[in-house]
């Protein structure tokens, strides 16, 4: 990269690094639409920004980033807007994995991946199957993600597990905050540092409400295509200025 950024170089600045990237990655139509073109352009254009940030989270040593690709919202969408966004999905898949293994990232997807088209499906499959032994970042897709459905989901396995299994929990069964959270999409992931939105809404969109609770936010206006790794390095020097509380007084008190 040139110009690399100070943050690049300073390893000083290594320890309020996030350990967990989160980003509603948001106005693709719109930067379409002022351009004249096609909303389905837009979603072409943002894949450029999922590479960029998933290079700058590598050349950070930024070890796990979640992107929201498609909620279950979005299949409100016109018929049209959803088939460019599936078949995006899947040259996206077809034309990445390469790279995903030459720079040793570990690809995972969130949601519920049964209801997207098969031949997406399976290389959904294939890309996470092929990568699983990578470990410089963890790279989460969310698809046919829905927040509430996660949790819902977390507690109807919870009900089943203690169906299935009643003496294994005891009869004096208590669910902790530990234990819940193992049971969302997320699993052993620790929560979002981090949550990046661009195109200037204020809004999480159902996006993981449970895992968000003491992330700091940060919004920008850009729309998602133009949200650059220069971008991407100014929201994590936002976020190391910070000062995270977690409902203590602070240091300066
Ligand atoms: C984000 O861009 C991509 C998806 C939600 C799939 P949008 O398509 O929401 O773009 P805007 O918000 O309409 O501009
Ligand atoms: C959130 O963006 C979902 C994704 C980025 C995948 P939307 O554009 O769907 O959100 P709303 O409808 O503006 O809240
Ligand atoms: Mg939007």
């Amino acid at each position: 990269m040139k110009n690399k950024p100070s943050i690049f170089n300073d390893p000083s600045n290594n320890s309020s690094l996030p350990k967990h990237v989160a980003i509603i990655m948001d106005g693709n139509g719109r930067w379409a639409i002022e351009r004249g073109l096609p909303r389905f352009a837009g979603h072409r254009a943002g894949v450029q920004s999922v590479r960029e940030v998933v290079e700058a989270c590598i050349e950070l040593g930024i070890p796990i980033l979640t992107l929201y690709a498609f909620s279950q919202e979005n299949w409100k969408r016109p018929k049209e807007e959803i088939s460019v966004l599936m078949e995006l999905l899947d040259f996206f898949l077809g034309q990445e994995i390469k790279n995903l293994m030459k720079q040793g990232v570990r690809f995972c997807t969130l949601g519920r991946i049964e209801a997207l088209p098969e031949g997406v499906q399976k290389k959904l499959a294939q890309s996470v199957e092929q990568t699983s032994k990578n470990e410089k970042l963890i790279f989460n897709l969310a698809l046919n993600y829905g927040s509430r459905t996660e949790i819902l989901d977390a507690v109807n396995q919870i009900l089943h597990d203690v169906k299935e299994n009643p003496s294994k929990f005891n009869g004096a069964f208590e669910l902790d905050e530990a234990y819940f959270s193992k049971h969302l999409y997320t699993r052993d992931l620790p929560d979002p540092d981090l949550l990046i939105r661009t195109s200037g809404e204020i809004r999480l969109s159902n996006f993981l409400l449970w895992q968000l609770s003491y992330a700091e936010i940060y919004i920008t206006k850009k729309y998602w295509p133009d949200f650059h790794k220069d971008d991407f390095v100014e929201a994590i020097r936002d976020y190391q200025k910070r000062e995270r509380r977690f409902g203590d007084v602070g240091a300066s008190a």
